[in-house]
C-alpha cells in the first residue's frame, strides 16, 4: 500500500525535523563535553609528560593516557562527521518535503490575483442549476474549488509549459471560468511558472477570469454582424438583462453576454450563441424570448428549457451553401463537396484523395515536387499572396528538424472559407501538409485552429486520428521512408494569433505577439527550428496540383495570380456563401452572379473586403478583377478573400470606425504606434460619428494613419489605417457630412432621430416591440415616438409592416454654423 505523495511529504518532513533535532543535539552535548574536559585533559597530559621527563618509568603511562586521548579525539572526530553529514541530510529532506515540486514560486503576481476575484465556484456538472453571484467579493466565505479534476486534466493534456493554452481550456470548460485556487494548483503540478500562467490567461480573449453566469450568450461582433445591427443587439440585450456598462454579467449572476470577434458563419449575420448552440439572424425583436430564456422564464414544467425559436441548432456547415456560378468552371478546393455535409476519409480516398502523395513519395524528388509548385504559380491564400514554392525552397534549404504549419486561424472577420475547408474537407488540407513535408524534408506537423471553430477542430482531430490508423500519417506513410505527424492545436480568441511569427509564440504556450523578421520562420521558426507556415487553402491547392499538373492550375487565373480562390460573400448580399473562382473574377460578378445582388430597393454601395487589413472599394470598382495586384493598387488586399458587401444604408465612417475598434482590441500592445495610434484615431472616428468631429480631426486622422502605417512592427498595425483611408479616398463626402453633423446612411446613433410617417396604419406592432417603451400603442392612430425615450434600437423600423417609420438626420444647425471655425 502507498501513501498519497502529501501525506508521504509530511511524514518525511517529520522523520527529517526528528533527525535534525538529534543531530543537533548530539553536536552541542560533545562540544559541551568537550570544552568541559579539554582543561582536565590538557592538564593531565601535560603533568604526564613533565612525570616522564623526570623518571622513565613513568613513559609507559604518558603512551597510554596518548593513545586514550587520540582515540577519544578520533572517535568525536568520526562522531562528529557522521552527525554532520546526517544533519545535512537531514535538512536536504526537509528542504525537498516541504518545497513545491515544480520549485520554488512564488504564488501568483498580484497583476493576476487582482483580476481573478476570489469567488466561489461549485463544480459545475449542471451549469443551468448554479447561478453565481459576480458581485461576491473577497470578504464571503469562499466555499472550496474541488481541485480533483485538475489531475486529471493534467494527466490528459501534459504537463509541459507549452501545453498552457490547451490546459487553460481544460481548466475553463470544467470550472466555466479560471479559478485562482485551480490556477495555483496548475503551477503546482505542472511546469508551467505563475508569470507565464499570468502572461497568457489575461492575453488570450477566450480565457475568463471572472466567473461566469449561469446562462452564457455569446454575440458575433464581427462586420458581416455589426453591420447586420449586432451593436444594437448586444446593447440592448445586455440592457433587457439589466447588465451594467461596462461589465457582461447582470447582478443575479443569471446570464454572462460577451462578444466574439467572428464564429464563421457570417451569413447567417447577426449571429449569437447560447451554451455554444447557434442563433441565426437575431434581431431587437427576438430578444425578449432570448432574455426570457436566460431569466429561466421559459423554464418548462418538465424542467426542460425551451429552446430558441430561431433557427439554427444544425452544425454551422448546412447553413453555408456553396453558391453556384457560370458554370463549367474547374474546382480545386471546393470540388467533391456536398452541400450540409463533410467528406469523410472514405469519400475523400474515393475522389482520388492521397493519389497526388503516392506520386510524391515513390516518383518526385522534393526537388520536382517544388519545382511543380513553382510551375503552377500558387501564391499563399493567407493575405500575403507569398509565392509557396519561393517559401517552401527556402526551408528544404535548412538542415535538422524542421515543422510544417498550417495556419487555420481565420481571424477576419467576415471571412468563412477556412473554417468551411477544415470541416468540409479537412484531409485535403493533411495531404497538403504531407507532401509539404515530403518536399522540405519534416517529420512534424501543426494546424493551428481557431477556438472559435469547435467542429473545425473536432473534424480535424478526428481526421488526424483515422489517418493515423490507417497509416497516412506516423512511419513509412505509403510504403515511403517518409515519416510525419500533425497535432492539432486550437488557438485562444486572439486575432494577431493568425499572424505567424504570434501563431509560433501561441503554439508554444505563450502569449501571441509578433517578433520582427527576419529571421523568418522558415529559417527559425517552431523551437527555433526552419518551420513552414502556410495557409490551410494554400495547402489543400496543393493536391491538385500535384495530380493534375501544375499547367492546370497555372492555365487558371490572371498573369500574376493563379488558380481559383474561395471567396466568402456575406453582408447585405441577397445570398451569401462561398464562391470558388478563378482569380481575376471582377467583385461585380461575385457579388451578382453569385450572391443575387443586394435587396430589392437597395443599392450596393461598397465591398470591404480583406478584414481589418482590406479596404473599402466603392460600387464604382466593382469591375476590377480580384488578384493580389490589382486589389493592392486600389489601397486594398484580398486578405483571405472575405467580402462583407455594403448597401445605402451602411455608413462609411461607421464601417471604418469599426475596423479600428476592432484592430485596437486586437493590437497585441507592443508598439506604441500600434497601441496609441489605433486608439487616438478611434478616438477621431468616435467623435466624427458622435458628430463632434472637426476639419482638423480629418487631417490628424490621415497623417495619424501614416505614421501607424509606417511605425508598427506586424501586419495588424501596418495596415490598420487601410480601412480609413480607403473610406477616405472613395467617400470623403461622408466624412464632411458627419462633420455638419448628419449621417447620411441613418446609422450613426447620435446623429439621427426616429419618426412615424403618415402611412402608419396603427397596428401597434411597432409598441410591442420597443423595448423601452418609447412608443404608446394607440390602436388605429398614428403612432408617436417619444425621442427622449427612444434609444434608437431599430426595432420599430424593421417591425413595421407599412415602412411607416423611418430615420431623419438634418444637419445640426449649430455645427454648421461653428464648422469654418471649427479647424
Ligand atoms: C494580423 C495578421 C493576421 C493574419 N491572419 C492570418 C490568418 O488568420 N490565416 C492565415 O493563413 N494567415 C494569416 N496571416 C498571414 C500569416 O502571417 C502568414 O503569412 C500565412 O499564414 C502564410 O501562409 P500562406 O503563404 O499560405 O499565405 C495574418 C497576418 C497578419 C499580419
Ligand atoms: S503592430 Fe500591433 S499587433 Fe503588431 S506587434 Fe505591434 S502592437 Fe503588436
Ligand atoms: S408598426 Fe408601423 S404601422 Fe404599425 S403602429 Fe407602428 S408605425 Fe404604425
Ligand atoms: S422607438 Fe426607439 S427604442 Fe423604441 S423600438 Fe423604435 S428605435 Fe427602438
Ligand atoms: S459570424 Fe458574425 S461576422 Fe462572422
Amino acid at each position: 500500500m502507498s501513501l498519497p505523495r502529501s501525506e508521504l511529504r509530511r511524514v518525511s518532513a517529520l522523520a527529517a525535523v526528528v533527525a535534525l533535532v538529534v543531530c543537533v543535539g548530539c553536536l552541542l552535548t560533545d562540544h559541551l563535553r568537550w570544552a568541559t574536559h579539554r582543561t582536565t585533559e590538557v592538564q593531565a597530559l601535560s603533568e604526564a609528560e613533565a612525570a616522564a621527563q623526570q623518571d622513565a618509568a613513568s613513559a609507559p603511562a604518558l603512551e597510554r593516557l596518548v593513545e586514550r586521548q587520540t582515540s577519544q579525539s578520533l572517535r568525536l572526530r568520526n562522531r562528529e562527521r557522521v552527525l554532520g553529514i546526517t544533519a545535512v541530510a537531514a535538512a536536504a529532506l526537509l528542504v525537498v518535503a516541504t518545497r513545491r515540486p515544480a520549485g520554488t514560486k512564488p504564488p501568483l503576481p498580484a497583476t493576476l490575483d487582482r483580476c481573478m476575484p476570489r469567488a466561489p465556484v461549485e463544480p459545475l456538472s449542471d451549469p443551468a442549476e448554479t447561478p453565481v453571484d459576480p458581485n461576491r467579493g473577497d470578504d464571503q466565505t469562499a466555499p472550496e474549488v474541488d481541485l480533483i479534476p485538475l489531475r486529471e486534466i493534467v494527466d490528459r493534456v501534459g504537463r509541459e509549459a507549452h501545453r498552457l493554452i490547451p490546459l487553460l481550456h481544460a481548466v475553463q470548460a470544467e470550472y466555466r471560468y479560471l479559478p485562482p485556487a485551480a490556477l495555483d494548483e496548475l503551477c503546482y503540478l505542472t511546469e508551467v511558472t505563475p508569470t507565464q500562467l499570468a502572461g497568457v490567461a489575461s492575453f488570450y480573449a477566450r480565457f475568463r477570469t471572472k466567473p461566469c453566469g449561469k446562462h452564457l450568450v455569446e454575440v458575433c461582433r464581427g462586420t458581416a454582424c455589426h453591420v447586420a445591427g449586432a451593436d444594437r443587439v448586444l446593447e440592448e440585450l445586455k440592457r433587457g438583462l439589466g447588465i451594467a456598462p461596462g461589465d457582461d454579467t447582470d447582478p443575479t449572476g443569471q446570464a454572462t453576454v460577451e462578444t466574439v470577434g467572428c464564429m464563421g458563419c457570417c451569413n447567417l449575420a447577426p449571429a449569437v450563441s447560447q451554451h455554444g448552440e447557434l442563433v441565426a439572424n437575431v434581431s431587437v425583436e427576438d430578444l425578449p424570448e432570448i432574455i426570457a430564456h436566460c431569466l429561466d422564464k421559459s423554464k418548462r414544467r418538465s424542467g426542460g428549457y425551451r429552446p430558441f425559436r430561431k433557427k439554427t441548432a444544425a452544425p454551422i456547415e448546412s447553413g453555408t451553401p456553396l453558391l453556384e456560378g457560370p458554370s463549367g468552371l474547374p474546382n480545386v478546393v471546393t470540388a467533391g463537396w456536398r452541400a450540409g455535409a463533410h467528406s469523410t476519409l472514405e469519400d475523400y480516398e474515393r475522389s482520388g484523395g492521397f493519389a497526388a502523395l503516392a506520386r510524391c513519395v515513390s516518383a518526385l524528388s522534393p526537388e520536382e515536387i517544388i519545382d511543380q509548385i513553382e510551375q503552377s504559380g500558387l501564391r499563399g491564400r493567407g493575405g500575403g499572396g507569398f509565392p509557396t514554392a519561393r517559401k517552401w525552397r527556402v526551408v528544404s534549404q535548412q538542415s535538422g528538424e524542421k515543422y510544417v504549419v498550417a495556419n487555420g486561424d481565420e481571424g477576419d472577420p467576415g471571412a468563412y472559407m477556412d473554417r468551411s475547408i477544415m470541416e468540409s474537407a479537412p484531409a485535403g488540407v493533411l495531404e497538403g501538409m504531407l507532401i509539404a513535408a515530403r518536399a522540405i524534408g519534416a517529420n512534424r506537423g501543426v494546424v493551428y485552429v481557431r477556438n472559435e471553430y469547435p467542429v473545425a477542430v473536432q473534424r480535424m482531430r478526428e481526421t488526424v486520428d483515422q489517418m493515423r490508423s490507417k497509416g497516412y500519417l506516423g512511419k513509412g506513410i505509403l510504403g515511403s521512408s517518409l515519416e510525419f505527424d500533425v497535432e492539432v492545436v486550437e488557438g485562444a480568441g486572439a486575432f494577431i494569433c493568425g499572424e505567424e511569427t504570434a501563431l509560433i509564440e501561441s503554439v508554444m504556450g505563450r502569449r501571441g505577439t509578433p517578433r520582427s523578421k527576419p529571421p523568418y520562420p522558415a529559417e527559425s521558426g517552431l523551437w527555433g527550428r526552419p518551420t513552414l507556415v502556410n495557409n490551410v487553402e494554400s495547402l489543400a491547392c496543393v493536391p491538385w496540383i500535384l495530380r493534375h499538373g501544375a499547367s492546370s492550375f497555372a492555365a487558371l487565373g490572371t498573369e500574376s495570380s493563379k488558380g481559383t480562390k474561395v471567396f466568402s460573400l456575406a453582408g447585405k448580399v441577397r445570398r451569401g456563401g462561398l464562391v470558388e473562382a478563378p482569380m481575376g473574377v471582377t467583385i461585380r460578378q461575385l457579388i451578382e452572379e453569385y450572391g443575387g445582388g443586394v435587396a430589392v430597393g437597395r443599392r450596393f454601395k461598397a465591398v470591404q473586403i480583406g478584414g481589418p487589413s482590406g479596404g473599402c472599394l466603392p460600387a464604382e470598382l466593382s469591375d476590377i478583377p480580384i488578384d493580389y495586384d490589382a486589389l493592392r493598387q486600389q489601397g486594398a488586399i484580398m486578405g483571405s478573400g472575405g467580402l462583407v458587401v455594403l448597401d445605402d444604408t451602411d455608413c462609411m465612417v461607421d464601417v471604418a470606425r469599426y475596423f479600428l475598434e476592432f484592430t485596437q482590441q486586437e493590437s497585441c500592445g507592443h508598439c506604441t504606434f500600434c497601441r496609441v495610434g489605433t486608439r487616438k484615431l478611434l478616438d477621431l472616428l468616435e467623435r466624427l460619428c458622435a458628430g463632434k468631429g472637426t476639419r482638423r480631426d480629418l487631417s490628424e486622422i490621415e497623417s495619424l494613419a501614416v505614421s501607424v502605417a509606417h511605425g508598427s512592427l506586424c501586419g495588424l498595425g501596418k495596415t490598420a489605417p487601410n480601412p480609413v483611408l480607403t473610406t477616405f479616398r472613395h467617400f470623403r463626402d461622408e466624412y464632411e457630412a458627419h462633420l455638419e453633423g448628419r449621417c447620411p446612411a441613418g446609422r450613426c446613433k447620435s446623429l439621427i432621430s426616429y419618426h412615424v410617417t403618415q402611412d402608419c396604419v396603427g397596428c401597434t406592432l411597432c409598441a410591442q416591440h420597443c423595448p423601452v417603451a418609447a412608443i404608446e400603442p394607440t390602436p388605429y392612430r398614428q403612432h408617436v415616438i417619444d425621442l427622449d425615450r427612444c434609444t434608437r434600437c431599430d426595432a420599430c423600423r424593421t417591425t413595421c409592416p407599412e415602412q411607416a417609420i423611418v430615420t431623419t438626420s438634418p444637419a445640426s444647425p449649430r455645427r454648421r454654423k461653428t464648422q469654418p471655425n471649427a479647424a
